[in-house]
């Protein structure tokens, strides 16, 4: 079932995009209806994302983002169109009408964080039981407090294979309920259950709601595997959530810190540093980057000092930097994990590592410097090579000339020496980037493909042009007469489901109604509506539509006749198609 017409067009007018998007990106007024901002989906220091009040409409000059109310949020929040739908739902006070299935969902996901906050109890109640000798043991021997331990809700799973599973059959949740939590195992054959947590030190995963939604346990001293973690479930997305986002996120640090161990975490926030974080035994995400960034605008990575930590933090470096947040890496020398380090060198030393810690680029450039022998001149010349390539890729032209002389002074040579080659790379770069961005546009590699099977694309090639058509048209609906124009037909179309939108076009504008994001995901269904909202929201450029859609005829065209073989009709056709557009451009 689709959500009513009449219900989105409410939710939209009820929903001014100027406040929305005010809640993440700062804005300044500027011209007439428009507000700018620094854009939230790719990396700028200027500038060049857009409001338009009037409108209703953000649009980003630099990376050609663009949509409505309901595409931002799903775009920023990373929901599907449904979930966007109820968080501006929630906004304006509304209640979105329900459909059978989304109850469903709703309530399991409910069931399942009550049995969680339950589980979470049982654990606890343990630690401080006979049975949570060991458990406790261990939290003495880290240094973990008791303050800390219930701040936590850290817990214990006994060494025992039935207890927990007794103990919530007893509070009346049936077995496929602790099986799809994770929290328990069917046993062999489909008799009974065990537990999945035994003999271990339990975290529970809180998320920013207060509600618990997995757990994480480490074995109680050495051996393997060291943790487990609860599977993704319907109230829990491993790639989504950070461990104590539920504390750091209010902590008056005003930073996050992006630590590696739940331990690390632990114990960081016993020696004040509240803002500590860690990914959830996953590689860190695209998801999480955004996630932190939502709560905050400095971000502070303390991986672990050893090779795989390095390499964690580079890898991780540009995901946080594409938030457009400030990253700084601290290095913790030979002192281990942070845990290690506050216990060997202290609270005040890793407060004044913290504030002291280099930033991104720093940390690339002595990363790169570490790696070459600066002694020989040979060293020296790869070191440059290295350094001016990342040098090129800083776009603040400030920010570049402070580490251009960072890394002349480093190679011992003079900056003038080096300026001329970092200029040419960065007009290589940027020649390639503009190459590659009009590459793209016509003629995706990745992600073309909608997400739903049932929607698949036949052509891919073509689908690219039908989706551009689809978003001229819905930026700007005057573009309808370049279709006619052309002599172009829905049947054109190699996409149902494309057609299926332009025929919503077609029907409303010649209606003179008009068109918005909310009113044509209203009638499609669901996971027709959360393509769209995709599509809408992949780049545009917004000057030159009419002969965009021109070009995008075109190669609807073209592409047809590339993948039919040329029957009698179809060269007819080729002829007919020449005579009338060849020769004349547009
Ligand atoms: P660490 O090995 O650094 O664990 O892994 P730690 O929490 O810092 O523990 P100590 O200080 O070594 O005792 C970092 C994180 O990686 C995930 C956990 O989330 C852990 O906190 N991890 C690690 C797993 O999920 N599974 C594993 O087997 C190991
Ligand atoms: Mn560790």
């Amino acid at each position: 079932m689709a959500i009513p017409d009449a219900f989105l067009d409410e939710l939209v007018s009820r929903t001014d995009i100027a406040e929305l998007v005010g809640g993440y990106v700062r804005l300044s007024k500027k011209s007439g209806a428009n507000m700018f901002g620094i854009c939230p989906f790719h990396s700028e220091k200027t500038p060049s994302f857009s409001i338009n009040s009037e409108k209703q409409i953000y649009h980003c000059f630099g990376c050609g983002k663009g949509g409505g109310a309901i595409g931002f949020v799903m775009e920023i929040e990373n929901l599907p169109f449904r979930d966007a739908v109820e968080v501006l739902a929630r906004r304006a006070g509304m209640t979105v009408p329900e459909e059978a299935g989304q109850v469903e969902v709703a309530n399991r996901r409910r069931r399942l964080i009550e049995l969680n906050r339950d589980a979470a109890r049982h654990f606890h109640t343990m630690l401080s039981s006979s049975l949570g000798a060991s458990a406790r043991d261990y939290l003495v021997q880290r240094g973990i407090s008791k303050a800390s331990a219930t701040r936590f809700g850290l817990g214990a799973a006994p060494d025992n294979w039935t207890i927990l599973f007794d103990a919530m059959l007893k509070k009346g949740y049936k077995k496929a309920e602790l099986v799809e939590a994770g929290l328990c195992r069917p046993g062999r054959g489909g008799e009974g259950a065990y537990d999945f947590f035994r003999d271990r030190l339990i975290f529970p995963v809180i998320d920013v709601r207060g509600n618990v939604i997995a757990f994480s346990g480490r074995i109680l001293g050495d051996g393997e595997p060291k943790y487990l973690n609860s599977p993704d479930t319907v109230a829990f997305s491993k790639s989504r959530n950070m461990y104590a986002l539920n504390f750091a996120k209010n902590s008056k640090a005003g930073n996050l810190l992006l630590v590696e161990g739940n331990i690390d975490v632990v114990t960081l926030h016993q020696a004040g540093f509240d803002s500590a974080v860690a990914p959830l035994g996953t590689a860190f995400t695209e998801q999480q980057a955004r996630l932190m960034a939502t709560y905050t605008e400095n971000i502070i990575i303390a991986f672990d000092p050893d090779e795989a930590g390095k390499k964690a933090t580079l890898r991780v470096l540009p995901l946080l930097e594409a938030t457009g947040k400030n990253v700084k890496v601290v290095d913790l020398g030979a002192s281990g994990d942070p845990d290690d380090f506050i216990r060997k060198r202290g609270v005040d030393a890793f407060r004044a590592l913290l504030k002291h810690g280099e930033s991104q680029i720093d940390y690339r450039l002595i990363t790169i410097s570490k790696g070459h022998d600066m002694q020989t001149d040979e060293g020296r010349l790869s070191y440059l090579a290295k350094a001016t390539d990342l040098l090129a890729e800083i776009n603040s032209i400030p920010e570049r000339e402070i580490y251009t002389s960072k890394v002349a002074l480093a190679a011992g040579v003079s900056v003038d020496s080096i300026k001329n080659e970092i200029t040419r790379k960065v007009r290589t770069k940027s020649k390639a980037r503009a190459k590659t961005r009009e590459k793209e546009v016509m003629r995706p590699r990745v992600n073309i493909q909608p997400k739903g099977r049932e929607l698949r694309y036949e052509n891919e090639s073509s689908a690219v042009a039908e989706e551009g058509i689809i978003r001229c048209i819905m930026r700007d609906s005057t573009l309808i007469k370049v279709i006619s124009e052309k002599g172009f037909a829905h049947s054109e179309f190699t996409s149902k489901f494309l057609e299926k939108v332009y025929l919503i076009l077609e029907k409303r504008l010649s209606e003179d109604r008009e068109i918005n994001e909310a009113q044509v995901s209203s009638e499609l269904e669901p996971n027709e509506a959360s393509e769209f909202m995709r599509i809408m929201r992949k780049p545009e450029s917004l000057p030159d539509s009419d002969n965009r859609v021109r070009s995008y005829i075109e190669k609807i065209r073209t592409e047809k006749l590339r993948t039919h073989a040329p029957d009698t009709d179809t060269l007819l056709e080729i002829k007919r198609l020449k005579e009338t557009y060849g020769g004349h451009k547009g």
